[in-house]
């Protein structure tokens, strides 16, 4: 029954006797398929990841290349210390193996964070750039991550930093035409002095190479406070056998790169192109290796665009930054008020359109939230948001349904923030609610209001934070009410704004005209 040299050994096992066979050739058997989006490692191949239910991403590797966090069981070198260890002869590394220390005995890092001199860049990176640590950068193709990496770059370069801006998808020269595109325009402006400083030219680098090794020998040689990979989906280790792009080769170099920074002390900013639902592409992996991820958003054929931070380890994810997508490169937008809402001294508002007041980490935008119901069919009816949480839209309209007396089972409903912004809290719950409301029954809300709250389920509307920062900052662009949840303004100093305070939705719903 059993062949060959397979050992077959008898267990006692209650009346019977179970038998356990043991095949020493089973267990050299060693294929194992490694996901490219999520690095789950599976022992056979299937159409679908059983982590992350991606479709087709299982690619085959090699024996010991698909173990967990790159140790080498074998007890050999640190594959991920590999290329970086050529620069531990020359006394930058600390060599020899690190003790643990007592909390109170570390010694404080005390190099300044890195400010990029763009406010919105490093609003989101909390601060600048962060030495020793690395930040990946995804975004879709022709989004702007290079144009905003190499003006970050320049800005650096000015400070007098040394920066290596390596790129493997475009020519030396292709940058050069770029930075140049970026200072000329930026001359008629400001003064040649300025212009330059935000192209740079002074301590700044390029280099259009590939390989990762050709890439630390230059980055040993210039010692850059700063180092950008434009992008880390296109180089390669050549002492990795597997394709440039696949996630052995992907997850090696940025492993590699993340140690160069940790023991160098350089701040490496990687970019990463990501696929059309919004993942980085291939690993979901780089971005646990990382410090920080941010995300560049927007749709390419606006002007705007938004850099979100998804992970970081030395600051908050809550705040945004703002750009604009022009002739001399991007622009910051500070204040986005036009983008966001309408004007509210000069427009009349219209059907199905509220503006909120929405809290990004520490400021508030004014943000039009739009609703659009349209003849449907009765239990396949659609809903549809775009910048806005799809559940809590279900909810507001059963809400509406059960306590605003609207009948929306049968009506098509899709609601959108405009600017390609996203808003995500319960304060804008009332605005959303009042937008659907709105749009159905033909009614607008009354001119330069705002609206405020959360809605619960019995209809009743909450209160919601920082009341006070949310209704200065209407007052300021123009807006001379809000509809805010009753009593929530005791003490809070609301300014030129006259207030319409409410208790439930049905309430809230009579100011539509
Ligand atoms: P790019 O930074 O190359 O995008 P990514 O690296 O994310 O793929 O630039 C994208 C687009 O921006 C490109 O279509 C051209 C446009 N652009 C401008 O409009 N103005 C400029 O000054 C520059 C440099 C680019
Ligand atoms: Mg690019």
């Amino acid at each position: 029954m059993f062949a060959g040299s397979n050992v077959v050994r008898p267990l006692p096992c209650g009346r019977g006797s179970l038998w356990i066979g043991y095949s020493p050739r089973m267990a050299k058997v060693r294929r194992s398929f490694v996901c490219n989006q999520c690095g789950s490692v599976s022992p056979r191949w299937m159409g679908k990841c059983a982590e992350c239910g991606a479709w087709d991403s299982l690619e085959e590797v090699a024996g010991s290349a698909a173990g967990g966090g790159g140790v080498d069981g074998s007890g050999q070198r640190d594959p991920q210390r590999g290329l970086a260890e050529g620069w531990a002869a020359e006394g930058e590394i600390a060599a020899g193996n690190p003790e643990a220390k007592r909390l109170n005995e570390i010694e404080p890092l005390d190099m300044p964070r890195l400010g990029t001199g763009i406010g919105e860049l490093d609003r989101v990176l909390g601060g600048g750039l962060v030495p020793g640590s690395t930040v990946l950068i995804g975004g879709e193709p022709g989004i702007g991550k290079s144009t905003l990496m190499l003006q970050a770059a320049g800005r650096l370069a000015a400070e007098g930093r040394a920066v290596l801006y390596v790129t493997s998808e475009e020519s030396a020269q292709q940058i050069q035409m770029r930075a140049k595109r970026i200072e000329d325009h930026g001359r008629g402006a400001r003064s040649t002095a300025e212009a330059k400083k935000q192209a740079g030219g002074g301590e700044l680098f390029i280099l259009a190479d590939t390989n990762l090794a050709r890439i630390f020998a230059q980055a040993g040689r210039i010692r850059p406070a700063v180092m950008v990979i434009d992008s880390v989906q296109m180089i390669y280790n050549a002492s990795v056998d597997a394709s440039p792009g696949s996630m052995t080769q992907l997850r090696r170099c940025c492993m590699e790169l993340v140690f160069l920074a940790k023991t160098t002390g350089m701040a490496i900013a990687l970019v990463g192109h990501v696929t059309k639902d919004g993942q980085v592409a291939g690993p979901r992996l780089l971005e646990h290796l990382v410090d920080a991820v941010l995300y560049f958003e927007g749709d390419r054929y606006h002007a705007h665009r938004i850099v979100r931070g998804v992970k970081n380890r030395f600051g908050t994810t809550l705040e945004i930054g703002l750009f604009e997508m022009s002739e001399a490169g991007l622009r910051e937008v500070v204040d986005p008020s036009g983008i966001l809402s309408s004007d509210p001294a000069r427009n009349q508002p219209t059907p199905g359109s509220v503006v909120v007041p929405a809290m990004q980490g520490t400021r508030c935008f004014m943000v039009e939230v739009q609703a659009l119901t349209a003849a449907g069919i009765l239990g396949a009816a659609k809903r549809r948001v775009s910048g806005l949480d799809a559940n809590r839209l279900s909810m507001i309209l059963a809400v509406l349904e059960q306590h605003g007396g609207l009948r929306l089972a049968d009506q098509d409903v899709f609601a959108s923030v405009v600017g390609g912004m996203r808003v995500a809290e319960p304060a804008a719950d009332l605005g959303l609610a009042l937008a659907v409301a709105g749009s159905h029954l033909r009614k607008r809300i009354e001119p330069a209001m705002a609206a405020l709250g959360e809605i619960g389920l019995s209809g009743e509307v909450r209160r919601v934070s920082q009341m006070e920062q949310r209704l200065r900052e209407a007052a300021r662009l123009g807006f001379r009410r809000a509809i805010v949840p009753a009593g929530a303004v005791e003490g809070v100093r609301a300014g030129a704004i006259g207030l319409t305070e409410v208790k439930s939705l049905s309430a809230a719903m009579e100011v539509l005209r």
